[in-house]
């Protein structure tokens, strides 16, 4: 994955902690790299290791972690640069959501090398709808149910997740039932 994964991370923890329990974190997953280049694509296997080591140093189930990284992903990359690209993704939920594809085309014409998952939206209403999440990568739900709080949180609407299929028990994809509402003022 693209560099700015791994910098998330590196700003996660050292918000959440200090440098130290970073370097700590980074010795465990056996990372050389003191620093991530953004648009640099690295191997899966980096971001896997250093969820892995972080989970095991932090004594935090790796899913509880994938979660919160999912929300922060959504502040990180809006002070990134992208709060345009996500501003203009969508001002509800719904249409957010829809047009989650489209942000990561874009994203793909700055970094070629991106290999994005795929989303789309069913059963649409004014407050549901059910999220379809395709990907080839192993176990990265959790992530997109602190993305959903984090999308929810920047449109300023409250949200409520449940999964309710998954690939590790053998369906095709993994799917979300989403429900929203416009937090007053
Ligand atoms: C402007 C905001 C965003 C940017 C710049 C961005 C960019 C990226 C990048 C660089 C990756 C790594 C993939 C690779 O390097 O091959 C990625 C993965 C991912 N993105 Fe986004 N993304 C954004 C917003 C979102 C949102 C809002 C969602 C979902 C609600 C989302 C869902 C995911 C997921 C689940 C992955 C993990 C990879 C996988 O499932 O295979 N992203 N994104």
């Amino acid at each position: 994955m693209y560099g700015l994964v791994n910098k998330a991370i590196h700003d996660m923890v050292v918000t959440s902690f200090d440098e130290a329990t970073w370097n700590r974190i980074r010795a465990g997953a056996g990372v050389e790299d003191e620093t991530f280049l953004s648009m640099e694509s690295y191997p899966d296997d980096v971001t896997y290791r250093l969820v892995r080591s972080a989970s095991e140093l932090l004594g935090t189930p790796a899913d509880g972690l994938l979660e919160a990284f999912g929300e922060f992903w959504t502040r990180f990359t809006a002070e990134e640069g992208y709060g345009d690209l996500m501003t203009a993704t969508g001002s509800t939920v719904a249409e957010f959501l829809g047009n989650l594809d489209n942000l990561h085309s874009r994203v793909g014409l700055v970094c070629p090398h991106l290999r994005p998952p795929s989303f789309s939206c069913t059963d649409v209403t004014d407050h549901s709808l059910t999220l379809h999440y395709y990907t080839d990568r192993d176990g990265l739900a959790p992530m997109v149910i602190g993305l959903l709080k984090g999308v929810g949180a920047r449109l300023g609407t409250a949200i409520a997740v449940e999964r309710t299929r998954r690939r590790e028990d053998g369906a095709d994809h993994d799917e979300f039932h989403v429900r929203f509402h416009d937090v007053a003022g």
